[in-house]
């Protein structure tokens, strides 16, 4: 018997159910991250958008879609595309997989659980990058994750979807007690905006240890996707690589209770 213990792999989705709140951005470079800090880590794009390998830099022929649907195999659909980076991409061939969970009579919630079952192992973590919405792909996200992060912006209408979010996440919690929420992440925090700072204070004060430390709003972070580069290769002294940065660490650290 082998006395090597056999890694407890992470299942990480980035959500919420607005758009523009930097869910893309913090699951690319959450994910690179993690895999700088040596960590195997593959990035899932769940989003019909399939913003994720164009932001890379790379155009696998198949994706997540190709790999439920049994189109591809996972080595046809997975690519390495920086080192103990994975990625597996998303795209509008998600719209089949959607189409085929609304076919199944029943237990269309655990399709991507099972297509995915097989990478058990071989990585640490799993990062989910999800669309801006609640619908049957979303479901299947939560009954594959394990853990949820939140990227929130410091706006209004940002805070009224995550009330909403958090509520249709316990939802799920009653018949998926495993998934966790781990992280509130606000986004774009501005200090010389007033309302940056207000709202911070009452995510705090309702969500307490849950809200970790903000990502400052920083140009470096938009512009590094037209060069195909993580924050880290783009602008690796920028306020952002130091945010993610501070967010991977505590990611690693704080994992399952
Ligand atoms: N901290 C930041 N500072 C400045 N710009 C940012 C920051 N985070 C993200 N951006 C930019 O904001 C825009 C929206 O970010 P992103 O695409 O990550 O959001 P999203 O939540 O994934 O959107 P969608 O809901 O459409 O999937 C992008 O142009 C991105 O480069
Ligand atoms: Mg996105």
């Amino acid at each position: 018997m082998s006395l090597e213990r056999k890694w407890d792999l992470r299942k990480l989705a980035v959500a919420l159910g607005k758009g523009g709140t930097a869910k893309t951005t913090t699951a690319v470079n959450l994910a690179a991250g993690l895999a700088r800090a040596g960590q195997p880590t593959l990035i899932v794009d769940l989003d019909t958008q399939g913003q994720v390998a164009p932001l890379l830099g790379v155009s696998p022929p198949a994706g997540i879609a190709e790999m439920v649907l049994q189109e591809a195999t996972p080595e046809e659909a997975i690519v390495e595309a920086r080192d103990r980076l994975y990625l597996l991409a998303g795209g509008p061939s998600l719209a089949g997989v959607k189409r085929m969970i609304a076919r199944q009579d029943y237990g269309g919630e655990y399709t991507l659980a099972k297509a995915l079952a097989s990478l058990e192992g071989k990585y640490r973590f799993v990062v989910l990058d999800t669309a801006p919405s609640w619908d049957t792909l979303n479901v299947a996200t939560f009954f594959y994750a394990t853990e949820v992060l939140i990227p929130v912006s410091l706006e209004t209408m940002a805070l009224q979807a995550l009330v909403q979010f958090i509520q249709k996440l316990d939802d799920i919690q009653t018949y998926r007690p495993e998934l966790q929420l781990r992280a509130i992440l606000p986004t774009f925090f501005d200090r010389r905006v007033r309302q940056s700072e207000e709202i911070l204070t009452q995510l705090k004060t309702y969500y307490g240890s849950l809200l970790y430390p903000p990502i400052r709003y920083n140009v470096r972070l938009s512009e590094a996707p037209s060069y195909k580069q993580t924050i880290y290769e783009y602008a690796p002294h920028s306020a952002g690589a130091e945010d993610y940065q501070q967010l991977v660490e505590r990611i690693i650290l704080n994992g399952p209770a």
